[in-house]
Formats: structure tokens, sequence, C-alpha cells
């Protein structure tokens, strides 16, 4: 079973786009097989965009991501997933999509979504440990 990693960021919290956000990829007919509230600790946040470490907005975007609460929901489809999502700046993604539909600023872009299989499997083992398996 392929499994995507879905965050959704603590201003989609903080605005009240949890149900909402949920409602879509249920909607789709992925299914929900995770979900935890948070409020992400800076350590796992910096592992998490480790790769984005040499960027200029790297600080900002960890003070972004535990600035509070964060919910965390597992579920199928990596592609998928990200095209629900929509592109990075929240200005290019197409009307229809969550960050088209909900956002404007690439640095308050609502939501996650796990850029590959591997990635999808490697996050889920990070933040819900024990789940991946139980799924497989
Ligand atoms: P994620 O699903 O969060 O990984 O987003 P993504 O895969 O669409 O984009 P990417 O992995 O390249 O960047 C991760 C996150 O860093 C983005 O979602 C933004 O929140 C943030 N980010 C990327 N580029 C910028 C930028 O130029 N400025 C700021 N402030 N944040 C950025
Ligand atoms: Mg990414």
């Amino acid at each position: 079973v392929e499994q995507t990693y879905i965050m959704i960021k603590p201003d989609g919290v903080q605005r009240g786009l949890v149900g909402e956000i949920i409602s879509r990829f249920e909607r789709k007919g992925f299914k929900l097989t995770g979900l935890k509230l948070f409020q992400c600790p800076k350590e796992l946040a910096e592992e998490h965009y480790k790769d984005l470490q040499s960027k200029p907005f790297f600080p900002k975007l960890i003070d972004y991501i535990t600035s509070g609460p964060v919910a965390w929901e597992g579920v199928g489809v990596v592609a998928s997933a990200r095209k629900l999502i929509g592109a990075t700046n929240p200005l290019n993604a197409e009307p229809g999509t969550i960050r088209g539909d909900l956002a404007v600023q690439t640095g308050r872009n609502v939501v996650h979504g796990s850029d590959s299989p591997d990635n999808g499997k490697r996050e889920i083992g990070e933040f819900f440990p024990g789940l991946a398996q139980v799924v497989e």
C-alpha cells in the first residue's frame, strides 16, 4: 500500500481548515490511517526539512512550522495528494487545489505532502512510529 504523509501546517490549524482539508482527501477516496495533533518540536522540524537547510528562508520555515499545533494525517497515494495540494507558491496553485483556494503566501501555504513514496514511508515512520508496519 502506498502511503503519503500529509501535514496541516500551523496556519491551517489556526484558520480552522483542518476539517476542510481532511474532507478533501476523504472525498477524493483516500483512506485516513492516522491522525495526530501536536506542536512540532524544533529538532523534528529541522530533520523534516533538512534538504532546505542551506536556503535563506530556512530559519523562518522552522519558526513557522513550530509556531503552533500541527495536525498530521496519514493517507494514500503521493502524487495525487500533491495535485490536491497544488503548487508551493499559492499564487501559482490552480483554483480547486488546497493552496489555490485557501492560501496566498509561500511562507503560509497551509499544508505539506510527501514528495515521493520513499519519503512518505520515511515521514510516516518519523511521525507515526509503528503505523507503516500496521498498514502494510
Ligand atoms: P512542502 O510540502 O511543505 O514540503 O512544500 P513543497 O514540497 O511544495 O515545497 P518545498 O519542499 O520546496 O518547500 C518546503 C516549504 O518551505 C514550502 O512549502 C514553504 O512553506 C517553504 N518555502 C519554500 N520556498 C520558500 C520561500 O521562498 N520563502 C519562504 N518564506 N518559505 C518558503
Ligand atoms: Mg517538499
